[in-house]
């Protein structure tokens, strides 16, 4: 792990306004988090973890504050910069893994890939296969989602969020609908993902043991986060 941080946030808010009704589930957040670091978040639900993921992977933008991954100050960038920068830089897993039903785990694999222009089909083949065979599911290649397991689909999905080799990537209770197992599985990948390859990865989750296997933990409770193990953040 490095000492340079790749995550850096300040003051971050997020205000969600519908009607006459406000919502701010972060108030003036401020967080580091390095590269290389596997850093947990957990917190109760509706306290703002999802919108903190959606913010660091600029799905959504802060209301205020500043949010920077890299060199790049993504609270600053407009929408189809946003949408360019993901392509390449951050990568989602989701709980319930999103894969398309009618595609192979090699042509969801694929999918991010389809939206870099200039690359070769052949390029796009050989880092397919080098993400298949880090999950380690190189020989279900040809199988829909439908047909394998919650794990496996789990699997395809990371293998789908690190295609392009993105620095950065955040998953959203990635095991929460996985067996004990499957899960283990899940935990162990993005660990060597993290120790290994050097992928700075935040992970929401409600379940300690998960939270366990990541280098840090932070609580998020009414707006503000709260250190509970490992080095000390900002
Ligand atoms: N698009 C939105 N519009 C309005 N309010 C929203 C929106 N997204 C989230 N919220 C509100 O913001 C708060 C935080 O939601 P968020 O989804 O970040 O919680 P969470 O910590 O991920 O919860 P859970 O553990 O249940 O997934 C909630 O009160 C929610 O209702
Ligand atoms: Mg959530």
């Amino acid at each position: 792990m490095s000492e340079e941080p790749l995550i850096r946030c300040r003051d971050l808010t997020k205000v969600y306004r519908k009607g006459r009704m406000e919502v701010a589930p972060l108030e003036k957040l401020t967080l580091d988090v390095k590269r290389g670091e596997f850093l947990a978040l957990m917190g109760p639900s509706g306290s703002g973890k999802t919108t903190l993921l959606n913010l660091i992977s600029g799905i959504d933008q802060p209301t205020y504050g500043e949010l920077w991954v890299g060199d790049r100050e993504i609270s600053k960038m407009r929408r189809g910069q946003l949408t360019k920068w993901r392509a390449s830089e951050c990568g989602y897993i989701f709980q319930l893994y999103h894969l398309v039903p009618i595609l192979s785990a090699y042509e969801n694999v694929e999918l991010p890939l389809l939206l870099q222009k200039g690359l070769s089909r052949k390029a796009r083949r050989s880092k397919v296969e080098g993400a298949l065979e880090l999950v380690r599911l190189s020989d279900r290649a040809d199988h829909r989602p439908s047909e394998l397991s919650g794990g496996q689909e789990q699997r395809v999905a990371i293998a789908r969020a690190l295609v392009a080799d993105p620095a950065l990537l955040v998953a959203d209770e990635p095991t929460g609908d996985l067996d004990r197992e499957s899960a283990d599985q899940i935990l162990d990948l993005l660990g060597e993902l993290s120790g290994v390859h050097q992928k700075t990865i935040v992970m929401v989750t409600h379940d300690a043991r998960a939270a366990e296997t990541a280098d840090r933990t932070l609580h998020l409770e009414k707006g503000k986060l709260v250190e509970s193990r490992g080095g000390v953040g900002v």
